[in-house]
């Protein structure tokens, strides 16, 4: 079990990783807000994977469960309303109370904000169960639900109190959803520094493997990172924006396929070889270190598209990334191993080049 830490002054808090840890949970919980109420929010599939888990948590914790559908779907304000019905009529939650979110990404971003909203924001625990979760979506605080007109387009910056990281859960995950999570493993070898790219190089295929030290360490070393990172830019008004590597593109295609057909994870490795060719184009990767990032993409894992999206759709669903700035399109490109910068001078031109490239 290690622990490391998001460095937020009165907003700090703990991220406990580890494998097989589930016994550990309600003491931890108890020491840490001694006189709570417990509520926990998970969904159908957790619920029947780990019974045994919550129903010894609940004969400790003795929390009100809230299971919602599994799906991207029911991370709706409808959900979200659902989930504060329970909170809202159950005796003697309070102020003091803690909201547990058992789950992916999914599970995590809805009930966050179910907690930030709840009484104007009462404590939660994230204790993720997908490795994106885990690399990604459980740190830093973004909390929310989609709405029709966008993904994650209703929210709130929302620091949660604990991050309980338990690499059991991993060994039940579907394999999609498992390279889907690695995709945001992997985008740390872009811009976590000149160790992490250089670990990702070695590490590849044991973690893809899913070998439990490696990935731990693979895991461990992610969530530094994105732990760093979110310390020095909560509210993504600079650096914290490097974490974009390859969603550019990435959310475009997502959009481009509404959605249905693609993970985000997928995606993101797409977009994440697209960043890749087009900083050679723009000439944003120093000549000497051009082989170094062919090696990385050339192990990086591929997907194949469900279908060929049209080159024009992709460039201007650039333009409407949550991201973009007005007119602008920042660009998050490689530039020396394991640095990322972030940039809009990049011509049209290469950029179209890079799209008709990564569909050819
Ligand atoms: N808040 C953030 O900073 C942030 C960052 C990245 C992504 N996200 C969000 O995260 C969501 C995606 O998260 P996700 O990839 O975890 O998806 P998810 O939560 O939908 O989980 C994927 C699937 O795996 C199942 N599952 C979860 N844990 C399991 C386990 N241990 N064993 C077997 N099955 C398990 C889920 O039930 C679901 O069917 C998206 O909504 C995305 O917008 C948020």
């Amino acid at each position: 079990m290690q622990e490391l830490r998001v460095e937020l002054a009165d907003r700090s808090y703990p991220i406990v990783l580890g494998g097989e840890m589930a016994a550990g949970l309600p003491k931890r919980l108890i020491d840490m807000f001694p006189d709570a109420r417990f509520a926990l929010v998970t969904n159908t599939t957790l619920k029947d994977l780990y019974r045994d888990h919550l129903s010894s948590w609940k004969s400790q914790l003795q929390f009100v469960e809230h299971v919602m559908p599994d799906g991207e779907e029911y991370k709706s304000l409808e959900c979200w309303r659902e989930i504060l019905a329970t909170l809202l009529t159950t005796r003697g939650l309070d102020r003091r109370s803690v909201v547990c979110a058992f789950g992916g990404g999914v599970v995590g971003d809805i009930a966050g904000f179910a907690a930030a909203s709840f009484l104007r924001g009462v404590n939660y625990v994230q204790i993720p169960t997908t490795l994106l979760a885990m690399v990604d979506s459980s740190v830093g605080g973004k909390t929310g639900v989609n709405h029709a007109s966008g993904k994650n387009r209703i929210g709130a910056f929302f620091q949660p109190r604990l991050v309980w990281a338990d690499t059991e859960y991993l060994t039940t995950l579907q394999e999609r959803e498992f390279l889907a999570g690695y995709a945001e493993l992997f985008k740390y070898a872009f811009i976590g520094g000149e160790d992490m790219f250089a670990f990702v190089m070695s590490r590849h295929d044991a973690m893809l493997a899913r070998e439990p030290e490696i990935l731990t360490e693979g895991i461990r070393r992610s969530m530094q990172i994105k732990a760093r990172v979110v310390s020095q830019d909560e509210k993504e008004s600079g650096m914290r924006a490097l974490l974009n590597y390859g969603h550019t593109f990435g959310h475009s295609l997502e959009r481009s396929f509404k959605y249905a057909g693609i993970l985000h994870g997928e995606a993101v490795l797409w977009g994440m070889a697209c960043a890749c060719d087009l900083g050679k184009r723009a000439g944003t990767i120093p000549a000497e270190h051009i082989s170094a990032y062919d090696a990385i993409c050339k192990i990086m894992p591929t997907v194949q598209l469900p279908a060929r999206p049209p080159v024009d759709e992709l460039y201007q669903g650039m333009f409407t990334d949550k991201k973009t700035h007005g007119a602008t399109i920042r660009f998050v490109l490689p530039a020396q191993p394991g640095t990322s910068i972030i940039t809009s001078d990049v011509a049209t031109e290469d950029v179209l080049a890079t799209l008709e490239n990564a569909l050819a």
